[in-house]
Formats: structure tokens, C-alpha cells, sequence
């Protein structure tokens, strides 16, 4: 299948999921659910949507009864990383005022309400991966799957990966430490949906060690690229100001390697993504794609 099909066919179903998954903006309290809806609807690639359900079709070989626990892993996973959005935008932090092309949660809401629209995301987004047993996921399964996500979204995952971020900028800092920060502030989830999504699949260890090492190198792929898009990228497409890591005195795959080198990192990361699940083709072309989108992308 090409990439172009498989977007058209499950995209429309992630953003419904999600739509149904978020309480509406008449419960109350009503500001606090407009916030939420606010950064998790109507914008985004739906990258780590997209990736749960590639991955669950890649080893399930496409059946179709389980779509809609991947459907539900990928509302979960979105609204994780929108929490991470918009704490990630506050002054305290990235201080950015824009974000998919609109202004950032607390541009709109105010910093108090962005902190806790966030953690409810956060706290919702658990709520999801515990209602996988209703759509047909295995009780033990689903016992895996929450404690993945929760160790990714950890101090040992993305908040680990988010502080180390903040606390080297300005300093200079070696190439381990940057890549300690890009496996974790965004690696880390990228591997638990994708791990996630083989589980839903029925994955066997060889499977499972395939898509891990996938994701390992897709993840820093995408955020080498990120770094990349920061220097060179277009706003207008971007939907987010560029310079803010050179503003927030961020050390990148950029700062630290120059243009050329980052983009052939960037390179090399996403043949090694492919490689790695090359011996599943066809059901892997779709991962494969994903990997080569994500290193061509413009936004
Ligand atoms: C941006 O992620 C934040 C990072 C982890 C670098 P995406 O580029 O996937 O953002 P959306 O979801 O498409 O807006
Ligand atoms: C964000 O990384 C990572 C998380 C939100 C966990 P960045 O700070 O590089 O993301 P952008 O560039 O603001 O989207
Ligand atoms: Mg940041
Ligand atoms: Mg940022
Ligand atoms: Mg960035």
C-alpha cells in the first residue's frame, strides 16, 4: 500500500476518536475542556497516531477487528503528546507563542489553564490505554501497555529528555548528552507507540525487536529533522516560529554538526529505521514509508 492511501484511509478515524475521546466543550468545567480540544483537535501530522496503527498492521498483516484498539492507542498517544506541546511552548519553558499555525495554548487560555489542560491530557490520555480491554486487547496486554506508556511519558522517558533540554541550554554539551536528549524528550514515546501498537498486533518477540529497533532510529530521525526544520524550515508550513532554538541557546544536531552533517545524520538514521524491519516486507512498507516522510518533510 502506498503511504498516501493508508493516511487517507485511517486519518479521518484518528481525529473521530479523538473528537469522541475528549470531553466536549459543554461539560464543565468549560474552559478548561475548550483548552483541551483547543491543542489536541484540528492540527498535527498525527505522526504517533499513524505510527500505532501502522505498526499494529504491520505484524496483525492488517486485520481489520483491531483497528479500533489502535485507533484508541493512537487518541491516547495524541493527547499525551499535545500535553507535551503545550508545556513544552510555556514561558518557563520553550516560551513559543505559536503552534500549528495558531497561538499557543497559553496565548489563548492564560499559563494557569495551560498547565492543567496539559495534565489532564496527560492523566486522560491513561484512561484511554485502561478502556483497551473493551475493544479486545488481552487483560495482560493492556497491563504492558499502560506501564510502557507511563515509563515513556516518565522521568526515565520524555520529562527526563525535558529536563536535560533546559537545563543544557546556553552550556556546551557533548554529543552524548545530545543524544541522551533526542532519544528522550521525543524518542522515547515514538518507541512506546510503535512497541505499543505491535502488542496490539500480537507481536512475537522477533516482531517486537524488529519494530524496537525501528523506532529507535525513527525517532531520532524525526528529531534531527526537527532540529533541521528549526534552521532552514518554512513558518507558513512549519506552524511554528523557526530560530527559537538558536533564541533559547538550545544545543542541536545543528549547532553541534552544521547543516550538511545533521541532514546526512538524518539520512542514515532513517535507512537504519528501514533496515530494520526490511525482512517483514510487504506488511512493512508502510513503516518504511513513514520513515522516509519523516526525513523529506517540510512541516
Ligand atoms: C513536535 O512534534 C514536537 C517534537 C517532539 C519535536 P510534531 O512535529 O510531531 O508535532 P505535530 O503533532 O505534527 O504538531
Ligand atoms: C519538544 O521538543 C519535545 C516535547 C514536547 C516532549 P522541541 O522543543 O524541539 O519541539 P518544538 O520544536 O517546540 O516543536
Ligand atoms: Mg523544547
Ligand atoms: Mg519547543
Ligand atoms: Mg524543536
Amino acid at each position: 500500500m502506498i503511504l498516501e492511501r493508508f493516511m487517507e484511509e485511517h486519518l479521518p478515524g484518528i481525529e473521530r476518536e479523538l473528537d469522541q475521546c475528549l470531553p466536549t466543550e459543554a461539560a464543565y468545567p468549560e474552559r478548561l475542556h475548550a483548552s483541551m480540544r483547543y491543542s489536541t483537535l484540528g492540527g498535527g501530522k498525527r505522526l504517533r497516531g499513524l505510527l500505532a496503527v501502522a505498526s499494529t498492521e504491520m505484524v496483525s498483516k492488517g486485520r481489520s477487528d483491531l483497528t479500533p484498539a489502535a485507533y484508541r492507542l493512537a487518541a491516547a498517544v495524541e493527547m499525551l503528546h499535545a500535553y507535551s506541546l503545550i508545556h513544552d511552548d510555556l514561558p518557563c519553558m520553550d516560551d513559543d507563542d505559536f503552534r500549528r499555525g495558531k497561538l499557543s495554548n497559553h496565548k489563548v487560555f492564560g499559563e494557569a489553564l495551560a498547565v492543567l489542560a496539559g495534565d489532564a491530557l496527560l492523566t486522560e490520555s491513561f484512561a484511554l490505554l485502561a478502556q483497551l480491554e473493551e475493544l479486545g486487547v488481552p487483560a495482560k496486554q493492556v497491563t504492558k501497555i499502560v506501564r510502557e506508556m507511563a515509563r515513556a511519558g516518565g522521568s526515565l522517558g520524555l520529562i527526563g529528555g525535558q529536563v536535560v533540554d533546559l537545563e543544557s541550554e546556553g552550556r556546551v554539551i557533548s554529543a552524548e548528552m545530545l543524544e541522551y536528549i533526542h532519544t528522550h524528550k521525543t524518542g522515547a514515546l515514538f518507541r512506546a507507540v510503535l512497541r505499543c501498537g505491535a502488542m496490539i498486533g500480537g507481536a512475537d518477540v522477533k516482531e517486537l525487536h524488529a519494530v524496537t529497533r525501528y523506532a529507535e532510529c525513527f525517532g531520532l530521525c524525526f528529531q534531527i529533522t526537527d532540529d533541521i526544520l528549526d534552521v532552514v524550515g518554512d513558518e507558513a508550513k512549519l506552524g511554528k516560529k523557526i530560530g527559537s532554538d538558536a533564541e533559547q541557546q538550545k544545543i542541536t544536531y545543528v549547532s553541534l554538526y552544521g547543516l550538511d552533517r545533521a541532514r546526512q545524520l538524518a539520512a542514515n538514521t532513517m535507512e537504519e529505521a528501514k533496515a530494520a524491519v526490511v525482512e517483514f516486507r510487504p506488511a512493512s512498507d508502510i513503516l518504511c514509508q513513514l520513515a522516509e516522510f519523516v526525513v523529506q518533510r517540510d512541516h
